[in-house]
């Protein structure tokens, strides 16, 4: 394999970004070069080439549902607010005041006409226009300020697919339901669980770690880690079907790997990726009571799909749902630096669903999911881990990206025609095979979104 030629601290010209990402998969490789998780002209490259040059995910609907509702958040560095105007129509604003440059909403969420900066007093309303600018009469502006504009700067892209909202810094991306893509299909089964649609619990849990973000965008399709970081978890389960026998109510995560069970994974087009696995023990997911209005609702293909598979999605790059053996986890990550995270992780429920089944579902993700569950201090160690291992700079390639490539297909399999997509590549086998392949779609849109962003930015002569 070749090795990045150079290792300079700033990005002083074009770069070969070819040689990060080893794609040869007709030959059986595929490897990623280890300076994409811990070099930091390359991490100021993603985030202007990648974050804020593409589609991110900012929001559920259910943050932000009424005339004047407010949502904070950021694409890539850089702070936006996310309003609906006095007609609920959705709006997206960078969060910086026209004025001299402050956050204009410091808060994380609410409800409110207006948002007054807090170092001036200028107002803005919910449709971000600046309706007061303090003491203005006295101001002795020119006339040239009085006909300037002073609203807040718009996101130029704001778009929804089924409550998740985008945005693109950048005009000029594809439609928002092409760029999703076959990855609309896993959307949609997350959505239509209930007949009355799904949303986050209010209240959530928010941390950062010390990796980089990749590490995050893997491990929620790795399931290769499963019994061995998780370890504790398995033996906690264990003891807990000791003591309590026939009366155990949840998955068996331990026999999952002694049994036959069904997996598989999707590479989906522009970065986004599925594994599935059978669920040992659907009777023990909430919705199980509901399974026949489930299936007359939905047909039993995909009630089948809903029920019995578990499904881990990651749309690239900044949003992934769980909806497995345990219950459905929604997180969304935004890189801090090369080598620090802030992930916000929130429990997706079914709108309106029954006190005893919603009880269920909310110990369960405190189980395994919350930040001080059984489960992810394990993957925040691990991050930690790899992030620390990774500084042994002598070591050029990681070799995490070759499992199932044997199995794997380009194009669709079976399971690809019963859910009628068309994957870049599929691929099918036992449990402990633990695909590693796709994740070759995640960084092939690192790739293509990388090379694309430096081709504008000579285009412009932004850089020579
Ligand atoms: S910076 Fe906002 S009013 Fe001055
Ligand atoms: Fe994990």
């Amino acid at each position: 394999m070749n090795s990045p030629a150079q290792r300079p601290a700033v990005a002083a010209g074009p770069v070969d970004f070819d040689r990060y990402i080893d794609d040869r998969i007709d030959e059986g490789v595929f490897a990623v070069h280890r300076d994409i998780f811990r070099d930091e002209f390359l991490f100021e490259l993603e985030m202007k080439y990648i974050f804020e040059s593409n589609w991110v995910f900012l929001c559920h609907t259910s943050q932000i549902s009424r005339p004047h509702d407010f949502y904070t958040t950021h694409i890539g560095r850089q702070p936006v607010l996310v309003t609906r105007n006095a007609a609920g129509e959705l709006k997206a604003f960078l969060n910086t005041c026209t004025h001299k440059g402050s956050l204009v909403c410091l808060t994380r969420a609410g409800n409110r006409k207006f948002h007054s900066c807090t170092y001036h007093g200028w107002t803005f309303d919910s449709a971000g226009r600046c309706v007061s600018i303090k003491d203005h009469a006295d101001a002795a502006y020119t006339p040239a300020f009085e006909a300037d504009g002073h609203d807040l700067q718009a996101v130029p892209k704001l778009g929804e697919y089924r409550g998740w909202i985008f945005a693109s810094l950048n005009p000029d991306v594809l439609p928002l339901e092409e760029h999703l893509g076959d990855a609309r299909v896993f959307i949609d089964l997350l959505v239509e669980q209930a007949p009355d649609g799904m949303e986050l619990v209010r209240g959530n849990a928010s941390y950062t770690f010390p990796g980089n973000w990749k590490l995050q965008v893997e491990n929620c399709l790795d399931g290769y880690h499963l019994n061995i970081a998780h370890k504790g978890f398995i033996e906690i389960t264990r003891r807990r079907i000791e003591r309590a026998g026939a009366a155990y109510k949840g998955p068996d995560i331990e026999a999952m790997f002694g049994v036959n069970l069904k997996t598989g994974s999707f590479g989906l087009k522009n970065g986004h990726a599925l594994f599935f696995t059978e669920n040992p023990a659907p009777e023990f997911r909430p919705l199980w009571p509901q399974r026949e209005q489930i299936a007359a609702r939905l047909g039993a293909g995909r009630a089948k799909w809903l029920l019995q598979y578990g499904r881990n999605l990651t749309i690239f790059p900044n949003v992934q749902c769980t909806d497995n053996a345990v219950i459905g986890q929604f997180r969304v990550l935004r890189p801090l630096g090369t080598a620090l995270t802030e992930m916000e992780i929130y429990c997706w429920v079914p709108v309106g669903e029954p006190a005893a089944a919603r009880r269920q579902r909310l110990r369960q993700y405190e189980d395994f999911f919350n930040i001080s569950s059984t489960g992810t201090p394990d993957d925040v160690g691990a991050y930690r881990n790899c992030q620390q291992g990774l500084q042994a700079r002598a070591v050029d390639w990681l070799h995490g990206h070759g499992r199932g490539m044997g199995a794997m297909v380009r194009g669709g399999n079976e399971y690809a025609r019963e859910l009628g997509i068309e994957p870049e590549t599929s691929s099918a086998g036992p449990l402990n095979m633990s695909d590693e392949t796709l994740f070759h779609a995640n960084y092939r849109q690192w790739l293509r979104l990388m090379k694309d962003g430096q081709r504008r930015a000579l285009a412009t002569g932004e850089i020579g």
